[in-house]
Formats: structure tokens, sequence, C-alpha cells
């Protein structure tokens, strides 16, 4: 079955209309401003569980929202749909404080449609407002109403949230690949001294660009791509913080540990894959335990 043309028309047009994005420039500016200081943005992306928690914030208000309209076609339920309406607008805020922190740190395409994502879910809290109200007013036909209205809303943005997480694949992670790429074993990588101390470098094994940094008579490996967004670790600057050594990627300044691969800040959530190493000779080899 061929993906539905209307679907395929609205995200391109969403995704390409750059008439979005002084909008995206003052949303995210008020955002970067508003949200901090790091270790709050650290939370809000999920960096101490290792994904997204978006999705988990979205769940009181979708489920809410969604067992209210359920009521709503049961007689003597008018009570308890008001409760839900009401639970799911009080379950607002920590999904707009996840996802507009997500949102800041992604690519202008994502954002065009992470914005409209968000403006949507706007317009579908006004009209669950407005349908609480109502239903408090005892006008329990247009508090239902607006409910469904708030819902087919909803529902609309449900659908380009999917597009952003499963097609743009914004907060996922980008470097989940390299286990399965990478082949069992120890491989060679080169030589020590092609290596200057203390220097971001990439090298290629078998297909997988690698970071390495020499230290001594050692070197630190990890997946050069980015978890985050697939930026080039290799461009990024090595910094020491929480007392390890770090290397910080260029593209949104996620910071990740040389020696295991944590994060360490995000907006990266998921670590890099971290290649055990070992010199022979003045040869490096590399190995990722649970590859291939
Ligand atoms: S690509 Fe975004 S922090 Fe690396």
């Amino acid at each position: 079955m061929r993906e539905l043309s209307i679907a395929k028309k609205v995200t391109t047009a969403v995704e390409d209309a750059e008439v979005l994005d002084p909008v995206v420039d003052r949303v995210r500016g008020i955002v970067n401003a508003v949200v901090q200081p790091r270790g709050l943005r650290d939370l809000l992306h999920g960096v101490p569980v290792g994904h997204a928690v978006h999705p988990i914030t979205v769940m009181l208000p979708i489920g809410a929202w969604v067992s209210s309209a359920i009521l709503d076609f049961l007689p003597g339920s008018e009570r308890a749909s008001r409760a839900l309406v009401g639970a799911g607008i009080a379950g607002v805020l920590p999904s707009v404080a996840t996802g507009l922190t997500d949102w800041s740190e992604l690519h202008e395409q994502q954002q065009r449609v992470g914005l409209v994502h968000a403006a949507s879910n706007t317009v579908a809290t006004v009209l669950y407002a407005a349908s609480f109200v109502q239903r408090g007013r005892g006008r329990q036909t247009s508090g239902r109403m607006l409910g469904l209205a708030g819902l087919a809303v909803v529902g609309f943005s449900g659908y380009l949230g999917g597009h952003l997480a499963y097609r743009q694949a914004a907060a996922v992670n980008h470097a989940e690949d390299v286990p399965h790429r990478f082949p069992t074993g120890w491989r060679h990588l080169g030589a020590l001294e092609e290596f200057a101390h203390n220097e971001p470098t990439q090298r290629t094994v078998d297909g997988v660009p690698l970071l390495v940094v020499r230290s001594g008579a050692g070197v630190d490996v990890l997946a050069n791509t980015c978890s985050h967004l697939s930026g080039p670790l290799d461009e990024g600057e090595l910094v020491v913080a929480d007392g390890e050594r770090c290397v910080v990627c260029p593209w949104h300044k996620s910071v990740f540990s040389l020696s295991t691969g944590d994060v360490i800040h995000g907006p990266a959530t998921a670590p890099q894959p971290k290649f055990e190493s070992r010199v022979t000779d003045g040869s490096i080899e590399v190995m990722l335990e649970g590859a291939g």
C-alpha cells in the first residue's frame, strides 16, 4: 500500500514552509532563554532515563481526552467526562515543557513540523478549555462538541508528531545501527603514530565512521556519528566535564564521555557506542562489545 498523497502533500508543505522560519526563530529564542539551567534542559530532554520523555508526558492529556470522548457517549457520565477534560488540561504543561525543549534543538525542517504540531496542540487545548467551561455551565451538548473538535485537532497533531519522530527521526538514537553494522572481533584501525595527541580524528573501519582521540600511549574510540542528529563528533572540541574527558558535538553541543560514551549533557539522550582498543607493536585495533 502506498502513502496517501494527501498525507505526503501536507507533510511536505509543512517541512518546506520557509514562511514559518521567523516564528521558529522567535519561539526558539524564547524557549532557550526560559528553559535554564542546563541541568533542567537535560532533565526535560530525558538524559537521566536514556531517551526522550515527551512521549511519556503526553500520555495524560491524550489518555484523559480520549477517555472523556468515550464517556460522552455513555449516559450519566457528565461529571466524570468533565473531570477527565480538566485532568487532560492540567497535564498539558509537562508535555509542552518537554516537547519545546526537544524541539529547540532540531533541524529546520523538523522545527517547522514541530511548530505546527505545537500550534495544533495549543488549538486543541483551547477547545478543551472551552469544553470544560461549557460543561460546567451545564451546556453538555456544546461541551461535547468542543471536546470532539479538540480530539480531532489532537489527532492531526499526533500525525505530525509521528511524522516528526518516525519519518524525520527527531529524538531517536542516530547511532543505534552501529553495533549491527560493525563486525565482531578485533579490527585494525591504524598506526598509533598517525594520531596527534588530544586531536579528534575520524577513521572509517568496515564502513563505520569512528572518532579517535589519542591520549599518550592509548586511544579512546567512539562512534563518530552523534546519537542526537548525526553530527560529526570529530569536528567537536575536547573538554573536561564532570571530571571526565569529553567531546562536544559541534551541532547542538551534546557532551559525551570519551571513556564510556555516556551522555554528560544533552540534547542527546542515547550514549555513543564505545569501542575497546588495544595497541600492539604500534598498531591500534578496536572491538565493539555486542557487535555483529
Ligand atoms: S547532532 Fe545534535 S548534539 Fe550532536
